[in-house]
């Protein structure tokens, strides 16, 4: 690409810390959200929706914190057509001073106006204008949702956009809330607003794709190619449902593809994304499918023979991306080891995103020792992993693993014996299990006197060699709260297991504390 004109750059609007943590089991405290806006920041998205601040005391203040701390991007926070939420929104982002936004939203389709609202179309047009009316009183920079967009009739669509323009939104954002609609109609969509709404141009246009279809991103690609100039997404995909549209595959699409999209590209800067993709899942505990596009460990993996052969020719016969373009470089790099200092420790922590002072980087650098002494080579993946355990969310009394120990054998029966601290306080016990996994988490539950349900246990290497670290995800189900989900990696994978049981356990007393 040569000259880039102003006209063609499609903003990156991340929804990761909104949407994407409305996903089951991926809610975040505030450290973790914060970590993950400082990696969207490096990223160079153009809006991080960083939350809900309505929704509860802990959304506010991640979206304070993230509006007061995070330079850059803008930061948007999402608000329901009422003033109550909208004031909340506007004093969370009140700290980013002009680069704060108000997402205003309300549904227009017909089945929402018929059975959630109850409310006649001129009903809506009053109190979307009367929501953007009053988010201007904020700040100047009004986004407005007309919710399931794609199943509204088209004129009425056409009416709320030009009033909503009118009354001051800078930017409408067209959402396909149920991921019900398909490239060709949503392209249609998007161009009859261009064409038949007669303020148009005083506006931007964004998509919000769902992925219920598998087709968020073909349908936000064709809204580009007709004139849509944001694209909503999360990284990894992650969100309600089936998720969101994913910011790597569009990004990536659109990059590669500019030909086919009359030269629209994006600001991002590509060769962040994998580890921004890493940094997610494992504060999200949300685990990247190997065979994902971009991001997943076999994205840049060649295993037919007659592949390999082309690529050893000629790398372009197999691949359409360069695997540096998005940052796949380091996870098997060797990066630091047992002799290295704390200087060249932090040094290396700042390179991949992690400031790290005082007691944050003791504790950080005790626990690469600690790993450097079982395994022979510390990779970047094995520094994201200690960091994941340092910056989860840790409430009053949460438990961290002090000792386990579990027998087990083919003619043995599996018992485990955990020590957790909690505070000051240090807890023992010991059960049997069906195994050493089971085992250990019984034992967990037994101290805790929490029992969640055990829903998923995956586990997966994150490195290479017989030595790699090996990585749990593990979901459970809570009777109050839902799904929580939490990742933890070690050499021994009933650690690993034991910790990411924790994790979660610690994530669901952080949020009863919020709650
Ligand atoms: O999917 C949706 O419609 C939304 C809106 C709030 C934009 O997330
Ligand atoms: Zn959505």
């Amino acid at each position: 690409m040569t000259s880039k004109a102003k006209k063609d750059q499609v903003l990156i609007f991340d929804t990761t810390l909104r949407d994407g943590e409305q996903c089951p089991g991926a809610s975040m405290g505030l450290q973790e959200k914060l970590q993950v806006a400082r990696a969207l920041a490096r990223l160079n998205v153009d809006i991080i929706e960083a939350g809900f601040p309505i929704a509860s005391p802990g959304d506010f203040e991640a979206v304070h914190e993230i509006a007061r701390t995070i330079k850059g991007p803008r930061i948007a926070a999402l608000a329901r057509c009422v003033d109550k939420d909208i004031e909340t929104a506007g004093r969370a982002v009140a700290p980013a001073g002009k680069r704060g936004r108000i997402h205003v939203f309300l549904a227009t389709s017909a089945i929402h106006r018929q059975f959630k609202l109850r409310k006649a179309k001129e009903e809506i047009v009053k109190a979307a204008v009367a929501g953007v009316k009053k988010a201007k009183e904020f700040v100047d920079d009004v986004q407005f949702s007309p919710e399931d967009a794609s199943r509204t009739e088209l004129d009425f669509l056409a009416e709320v956009v030009e009033a909503v323009i009118d009354a001051g939104a800078t930017t409408v954002n067209i959402p396909d809330t149920v991921g019900y609609t398909v490239p060709e109609e949503f392209g249609k969509c998007i161009r009859y607003l261009k064409e038949n709404v007669p303020n148009i141009d005083k506006a931007v246009i964004h998509v919000h794709c769902h992925n219920d279809l598998g087709l968020a991103v073909a349908n936000s690609l064709e809204a580009v190619r007709n004139g849509a100039r944001g694209v909503e997404c999360t990284i990894n995909g992650i969100g309600e449902r089936a998720g969101n549209c994913s910011l790597e595959e569009i990004v990536m699409a659109l990059r590669t593809r500019h030909d086919s999209f009359g030269g629209a590209y994006t600001n991002i800067k590509t060769t962040e994304i994998f580890r921004t993709s890493r940094l997610v899942s494992q504060l999200t505990g949300l685990h990247v499918q190997r065979n994902k596009a971009i991001v997943g460990a076999n994205a840049f993996a060649h295993e037919s023979g007659i592949h390999q052969d082309g690529m050893l020719k000629e790398r372009t016969t197999y691949e359409i991306m360069n695997p540096e373009d998005v940052g796949v470089t380091s996870g098997t790099e060797l990066v630091l080891g047992k002799h290295s200092g704390r200087h060249a420790f932090r040094e290396h922590m700042n390179t991949l995103g992690f400031k790290l002072t005082g007691d944050a980087l003791e504790q950080a650098f005790n626990a690469f020792i600690d790993l450097a002494d079982k395994k022979k080579h510390v990779y970047d993946d094995d520094l994201v992993a200690i960091m994941q355990q340092n910056i989860s969310q840790q409430p009053p009394g949460a438990y961290v693993l002090n000792y386990l120990h579990v027998s087990t054998g083919n003619v043995t029966v599996p018992t485990a014996t955990v020590r957790l601290a909690s505070g000051e306080e240090i807890l023992e016990d010991a059960a049997c299990g069906d195994g050493p996994v089971d085992a250990a988490l019984k034992t967990i539950d037994r101290i805790t006197k929490i029992h969640g349900t055990l829903e998923d246990f995956t586990l997966q290497a994150i490195t290479t060699g017989k030595d790699a670290q090996g990585e749990v995800t593990v979901t459970v189900r809570f009777e109050d709260l839902g799904l929580m989900s939490g990742k933890a990696s070690s050499t021994d994978i009933v650690e690993a297991g034991a910790k990411a049981y924790l994790n979660c356990i610690n994530r669901y007393l952080a949020q009863k504390a919020q709650a």
